[in-house]
């Protein structure tokens, strides 16, 4: 088995929705800083208790530059029963050629999703 295997993406969505959507650029950071946006749920809300939750969501980047370079751009961990799994994250949008996510919910594991930009 490798770790790829356990990750989830959109053919393998349910009713309920786990992929994490990442909007680039959807409001101002500051100069030469843009907002990366990652949610779970935009249209259709995953259920958020003790039970059933987003857990977490974590940010990406692949560099321009550096061949398939991988930074670590963030996490964020989300209150059960609480707190929506939205983060926004400010980020030097223009030296990344590609963003990708990853969300954990504790009832159905591991989601991924990635975006290119041009
Ligand atoms: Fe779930």
């Amino acid at each position: 088995m490798n770790f790829g295997d356990l990750l989830k993406g959109v053919e393998a969505e349910g009713k309920e929705k786990h992929v994490p959507q990442i909007e680039v650029g959807k409001g101002r950071g500051r100069e030469g800083v843009e907002v990366v946006r990652v949610v779970v749920g935009k249209e259709v809300p995953h259920p958020n208790t003790a039970e059933h939750h987003i857990a977490w969501v974590e940010l990406f980047g692949v560099k321009k530059e550096v061949e398939e370079q991988v930074v670590s751009l963030g996490r964020a961990v989300f209150g059960a029963g609480y707190t929506n799994p939205n983060a926004r994250f400010q980020v030097p949008v223009a030296e990344f050629k590609a963003f990708c996510a990853l969300a954990y919910c504790n009832v159905h594991g591991l989601w991924e999703n990635c975006v290119e930009l041009e």
